[in-house]
């Protein structure tokens, strides 16, 4: 595992340091050591292993599949590339159902896979995972707004936010994870100006997916902006190849892009 010792690091101070100054955290997924590479020589800040993995490099139509196994591997993989951005990676559905479910796999993403800060998606029952997982120094990202893991349940993918009653539920879900003890927030599909207000009350780094400009940063996934990724285009990725020219320039238009809030404009995020 590789530890953050140098100062050049990005770590959770880092992270809470540039949402002071108002600097755009940039992030982006990576599954391999040579992606992962050319994402830290390009300045991306935090490089996500996300269970997208499952989609994009296993091929299944959903994140539901993803298993512990290929998060441990993804992951290892994907720390032996990075020397300066953070490691964050995804709990896969069902690995944090219960609370020892949670520990003991948060744990392995840590230990066995390199990863610096774990994900969990969101819900009414995952707050007692998030503070056992504070609880036991275990750095965590909570996923809010459209929670991909949960499309069996939720039967579709959606803007989350809406309507009052979700984005009041959204304001005290957040403000709840946080007191609990989650590092940062990330938003998924959720209205630009519910992302700014739950930035703006929370004082954990938000990071956004098709939460409009006004958050403390932006994660793409990596294939979607090298549009190689199977299926339709989501409306908030953009395909950064045609800017960039090859793939090092792509993944350099998006850290710009990002740094100077050029990304995303209203055309890729919701009301
Ligand atoms: O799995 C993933 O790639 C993610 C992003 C969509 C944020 O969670």
């Amino acid at each position: 595992m590789s530890l953050p010792t140098t100062a050049s690091r990005v770590t959770l101070t880092t992270l809470n340091e540039m949402k002071r100054q108002s600097a755009p955290i940039v992030a982006l997924t990576a599954y391999d050591a040579s992606f992962a590479r050319l994402l830290d020589a390009a300045g991306v800040d935090v490089v996500l292993v996300g269970d997208s993995l499952g989609m994009v490099i296993q091929g299944e139509d959903t994140t539901v599949p993803t298993c512990m196994e290929a998060m441990i591997y993804h992951a290892k993989c994907t720390s032996r590339g990075l020397d300066r951005a953070l490691l964050m990676v995804d709990m896969p559905f069902m690995s944090y159902a219960t609370e020892a479910d949670a520990l003991r796999n948060a744990s392995r993403l840590m230990k066995e896979g390199g990863g610096g800060i774990v994900k969990l998606e969101w819900g009414a029952l995952q707050l007692p995972m998030v503070r056992r997982l504070s609880e036991c120094g275990v750095p965590v990202c909570a996923h809010l707004g459209l929670t991909p893991q949960r499309v069996f349940k939720t039967g579709g993918y959606r803007v989350e936010g809406r309507d009052a009653d979700t984005a009041k539920r959204m304001l005290a879900d957040a403000d709840a994870l946080v007191a609990a003890g989650a590092d940062m927030l990330l938003l998924e599909c959720v209205p630009a100006e519910l992302a700014a207000e739950i930035k703006t009350r929370v004082p954990v780094p938000v990071i956004g997916i098709g939460a409009g400009v006004d958050v403390d940063g932006q994660v793409l996934v990596l294939y979607d902006i090298l549009d190689i990724a199977p299926g339709k285009r989501t409306r908030f990725s953009r395909n950064y190849l045609g800017q960039g020219g090859s793939i090092q320039g792509a993944v350099r238009a998006y850290v710009e892009d990002v740094r100077a809030r050029r990304f995303p404009t209203a055309d890729y995020s919701f009301s």
